[in-house]
């Protein structure tokens, strides 16, 4: 098949997301049947508070998850541990072994937040070599590294921070564990999406919609706006197209990780503002927006669908999704707690919609 301007429909393999942060409580309520909705599997950020360290903690938040999918659902959630300075390996070889077939929640990938990055990352890893013991039993495990790659030093740029980590710290981690697979999470520049087209068979990316359709004027203009706030930060037009290069070059190592991170609108429209964008509602659509004005739609499908399964060795979705060319408002608001939550976009016309399943 091969879409073009004049395409209506886009048909896919059922897709999956690759990176995504569903909080816990009563907002699981609102964002999880927005991702049920799009998506087959997520992988499950664990950046709760206090983070998910454990299995049992893995487990139990799984079934929380489980419990608000609408009837009939059959999401899978894809769940990881957060890995601090004092994580036992040995809690690295009970998650392998939820990776059995029928588990309903597998873990299977552990995340390393350099500690200060982001979001709920306070617990985070102060030193990678702290943590080799853990690697280790990764890799020997199979379970994969999700790595937020930033440094944190506040004398290195923000802008800055995703190239610096990959020459300090990335680099000699690939050099030391040569079989583990490693997800950079979240690229943001020319400099990730070249060194992970370049790094081998073990290296991947995520790459989010956000990060596809807009550039840091977009946090900017006509006044601050800080719905386009999230981590790592927009970079300039150059990076977006790198970016887009990448998702849409077929490579089977970039994928797509929404990254959509729900915070209440009271604290991202706030003097010290939370980083994250909630695009988890309009994800496919965003994509399919993107991949459209590269004029590339051909290369969605193995992008949202087949590219991350491969890569985790988990086998690829049966059934099929179907987007349609169809302008449409998005909602500005839903229900978040007692709160508020405020999407990317909210209130704006998007050219494509998912349709119904
Ligand atoms: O923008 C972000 N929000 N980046 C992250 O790394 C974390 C996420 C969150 O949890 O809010
Ligand atoms: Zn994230």
């Amino acid at each position: 098949m091969h879409p073009t301007d004049a395409t209506t429909t886009l048909t896919l393999t059922r897709p999956d997301d690759w990176h995504l942060h569903v909080r816990d409580g009563d907002v699981l309520g609102t964002v999880v049947p927005h991702t049920a909705a799009q998506f087959a599997r997520a992988i499950i950020m664990p950046n709760l508070k206090p983070p998910v360290t454990t299995v049992e903690q893995a487990q139990a938040y799984a079934g929380r998850i489980r419990a608000v999918l609408p009837p009939g659902s059959d999401f899978t959630p894809l769940m990881t541990l957060y890995l601090t300075d004092r994580l036992d390996p040995a809690e690295i070889r009970r998650a392998g072994a939820t990776r059995a077939a029928t588990h309903q929640a597998p873990i299977v990938a552990a995340k390393l937040y350099p500690a200060g990055a982001t979001t709920n990352s306070d617990a985070g890893v102060t030193d990678i070599r702290r943590i080799y013991p853990v690697l280790e039993a990764m890799q020997r495990e199979g379970l994969l590294l999700l790595v937020h790659g930033e440094v944190t030093s506040p004398d290195i740029d923000l802008f800055d921070r995703e190239a610096v980590f990959i020459e300090e710290q990335l680099i000699p981690l690939r050099r030391d564990f040569p079989e583990l697979r490693i997800v950079m999470e979240h690229i943001t520049t020319r400099e990730a999406a070249h060194y992970v087209r370049d790094a081998g068979p073990h290296t991947a990316a995520t790459i989010t919609a956000h990060h596809l359709l807009f550039n840091r004027n977009a946090i900017f203009t006509g006044g601050i706006r800080p719905h386009y706030y999230c981590l790592p930060v927009l970079k300039r037009e150059t990076h977006r197209l790198a970016l887009v290069e990448a998702a849409t070059s077929g490579n089977p190592r970039f994928f797509l990780g929404t990254d959509s991170a729900p915070h209440p609108a009271h604290l991202k429209e706030h003097a010290s503002g939370c980083a994250g964008c909630y695009t988890a509602h309009a994800a496919l659509e965003m994509y399919a927006q993107a991949f459209d004005a590269a004029g590339a739609l051909d290369k969605l499908e193995g992008f949202a669908s087949f590219h991350g399964a491969d890569f985790y060795g988990l086998p690829r979705n049966s059934g099929t999704r179907t987007l349609q060319r169809m302008d449409w408002q998005t909602p500005t608001q839903f229900p978040f707690g007692a709160a508020e939550l405020k999407p990317l976009q909210g209130g704006e016309t998007l050219p494509w919609k998912l349709l119904p399943a």
